[in-house]
């Protein structure tokens, strides 16, 4: 049997910020109806001239580093997005900038919880022994796809990608997981198709289309991550045979601080264990996790055998906890 560690991290965000100050000229809000409903005071937002390949590859190049790996030790690349450059995918994309000629690589999508659902789909590669040497990605641009005239959306989200090498290794440091789906809630957060129906010859239609701006029913999503998470943090500490009082950091998909103060009241954990950096980037998606985990690495907060609790939620719904020790 294999263990699996994470051995580098990494990560990158778009060069333009978006204060809260500057969408009020944008919607009817203010600075402080943002900050005390979510705890966000700004935001990074690709401009046309970024691309989710370009802050991806940027994050990854910091992963490979640390884990002092070349890009050509990389056997397989999953790239947790909701928002690709190109729908086809864009791990091949990122491939190919990397120069990771060895790799596979391909999409995943499972939205805010896409860097669990990601990391535990990577795990069980290592795990059965086919590869060594993966990176994950973790990357969003969900500005793509906002109302920017609708505020009860626009003022949450921002842009960034994270990556993380994860390595075999004698000791496995994934000590635990769960994930969990619920398509009949799906209708609570949506980026949806829409088509467009065009006749192309006699009675033969076609969908063209696009996808709509995201939409979502805020009061539910807020409800369902404050009761689900918690319950998912449990199994995947009991699958651990952890004690919550054994967690150093809970590393929360960063949506909302409301609910990661929720989420940690409810299972008692102090609030200095919290990893928390939403009210610089906004809700940047898949990226969340990373994004804050490679800060808090390079920060030295998280030292060597820490015990990370880390959960994701979102559209889907999806949601899921992943323990692991650094
Ligand atoms: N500025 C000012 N007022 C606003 C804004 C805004 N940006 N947005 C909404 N309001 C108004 C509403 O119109 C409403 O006014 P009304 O009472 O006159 O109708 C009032 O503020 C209260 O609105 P609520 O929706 O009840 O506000 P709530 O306290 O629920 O906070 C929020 C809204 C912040 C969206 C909250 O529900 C939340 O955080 N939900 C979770 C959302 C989330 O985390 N989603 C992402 C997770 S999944 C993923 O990451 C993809």
């Amino acid at each position: 049997n294999f263990g699996v560690a994470i051995t580098g991290s990494g990560s990158a965000v778009p060069t333009n910020f978006l204060s809260n100050e500057v969408l009020t000229q944008l919607v009817e809000t203010s600075d402080e109806w943002i900050a005390t409903r979510t705890g966000i005071r700004s935001r990074r937002l690709a401009t046309a001239n970024d691309s989710l390949q370009a802050i991806a590859t940027q994050a990854s190049l910091q992963a490979i580093a640390m884990a002092g790996i070349a890009p050509t030790d990389i056997d397989l690349i999953i790239l947790a997005t909701s928002t690709p450059d190109d729908l086809f995918g864009s791990a091949c994309q990122i491939q190919a900038a990397l120069g990771a000629t060895q790799a596979v690589a391909f999409d995943m999508t499972a939205a805010c919880s896409g860097f669990v659902f990601g990391l535990v789909t990577a795990a069980q590669y290592i795990r059965t022994g086919v590869y060594q040497n993966i990176l994950l990605i973790g990357a969003d641009i969900l500005s793509r796809w906002v109302d920017w005239e609708d505020r009860r959306t626009c003022v949450l989200f921002g842009d960034g990608a994270g990556a993380v090498v994860m390595q075999a290794s004698k000791r496995d440091r994934l000590l635990g997981f769960e994930l969990k789906s619920d398509g009949t809630q799906n209708r609570c957060l949506n980026l949806a198709y829409q088509p467009q129906v065009q006749a192309l010859v006699n009675d033969i239609d076609v969908a063209k289309g696009n996808y709509q701006p995201i939409t979502m029913n805020g009061k539910e999503v807020y409800r369902f991550a404050v009761q689900r998470v918690p319950e998912v943090i449990d199994k995947a500490l009991f699958r651990a045979n952890l004690k919550v009082d054994q967690i150093d950091w809970l590393l929360l998909h960063q949506a909302n601080q409301r609910i990661l103060d929720a989420v940690a009241d409810r299972l008692h954990i102090p609030h200095h264990k919290v990893i928390s950096n939403l009210a610089h980037y906004g809700n940047t998606s898949a990226a969340s996790i990373p994004l804050a985990l490679d800060e808090a690495v390079r920060a030295d907060k998280i030292k060597d055998g820490d015990i990370i609790a880390a959960s994701g939620f979102g559209a889907g719904l999806t949601w899921g906890a992943a323990i692991f020790s650094w």
